[in-house]
């Protein structure tokens, strides 16, 4: 029986085939068990000696199918390890993701920057009171200067804002009179403009602000390099030319240094060295009055940056539209800059 037992069990190979020769050797109506029964009619001499014999069997095919058994639990365990193996070598799958928007981009390192010099941000609507974005600063109805800005007006009294420059007077009407005033304020503008490589009839605007007691031009022209250096880095020099804004006396625009040829003239600044960037001045007296401000008591400058500008010479762009026409190949450049 022994002999018959651990041959059987030797070619066992699966859980279920062990299970089946306990069963008809160790089980209720196994081959020994019948055995161990049977023994009830053997002699007093006889019996521990085939008890001791049948014993040994239980014991060495209980030995035999417990080491198949482990062997099965090994396999198993292992088999499962295997399947579950994971290569953390192999390369992940690639998700599409988005990326930050150039023009975005620019704008808010140009936050980033007056943040820094303690501006905090202030912003206005896009669809705005004829009030706001001309009276209030100086331009009243009929005034030459409204051509500059060619407008969308939604009525007779709203249009779509052509600068950010409402904003400041919005700024000012809600310091009722405090100081100082330190903000800018970016957005959206628009104008009737046909789109061309420097036009659009959209664009991205960053308005600064600041009243307080003695600000005179050489804290406006300060600022304005500090903050050019930090954009474009410590060689860059501006230049302010004198100009025209109702709505600030003295003005100036502002070109800097054209950081694509290091100012050596290149066709990015026209082979001048410079580009203009914005527009910027004292406030006007009359433009303080309308805000709440005694302009005897108080002075401020402002400026207006364009967005679109900085971002074209800080990146070498020759043509604004591609900021809007989503071309995935233009815009996947900056992904990771
Ligand atoms: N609002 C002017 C423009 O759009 C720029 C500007 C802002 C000029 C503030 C002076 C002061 O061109």
């Amino acid at each position: 029986l022994r002999g018959e037992a651990l041959q059987e069990l030797q070619l066992v190979d699966t859980p279920q085939q062990l299970n089946d020769l306990r069963v008809k050797y160790l089980g209720k109506k196994g081959a020994l068990t019948e055995i161990l029964r049977g023994m009830g009619g053997l002699s007093a001499e006889e019996r521990p000696i085939i008890g001791q014999v049948a014993n040994d069997v239980r014991a060495a095919i209980e030995s035999v199918i417990d080491k198949k058994q482990e062997a099965f639990r090994q396999a198993e365990t292992n088999n499962r390890l295997l399947a579950e193996t994971l290569d953390v070598s192999l390369p992940g799958k690639q998700l599409p993701s988005g990326a930050v928007h150039p023009l975005h981009k620019v704008a808010q390192e140009i936050e980033d920057i007056f943040i820094g010099l303690g501006y905090t941000i202030a912003e206005g609507p896009e669809v705005e009171e004829d009030y706001y974005n001309f009276e209030a600063l100086n331009l009243p109805k009929n005034h030459p200067a409204r051509d500059m800005q060619d407008s969308f007006y939604v009525t007779d009294e709203i249009l779509m804002r052509t600068h950010t420059s409402p904003v400041q007077v919005r700024t000012m009407k809600a310091m009722n009179g405090q100081t100082p005033v330190k903000v800018i304020c970016p957005g959206k503008v628009y104008r009737r403009d046909d789109d061309d490589a420097t036009h659009s009839f959209q664009f991205n605007q960053i308005e600064g602000l600041v009243i307080g007691k003695n600000i005179r031009m050489s804290d406006l022209k300060g600022t304005l390099l500090q903050f050019v250096q930090q954009m474009f880095g410590a060689q860059a020099q501006i230049r302010l030319r004198p100009s025209f804004f109702p709505f600030t006396e003295p003005s100036a625009e502002v070109d800097v240094t054209c950081v694509q040829c290091g100012g050596n003239g290149c066709r990015m600044c026209k082979h001048t060295g410079w580009l203009e960037i914005l527009g910027c001045g004292m406030v006007h007296p009359r433009v303080l009055e309308m805000g709440g401000y005694d302009p005897e008591e108080v002075s401020g400058f402002a400026f207006g940056m364009g967005v679109e500008r900085i971002a074209l010479l800080k990146y070498g762009i020759d043509d604004i539209r591609h900021f809007y026409t989503n071309d995935l190949r233009f815009l996947n450049q900056f992904a990771r800059m």
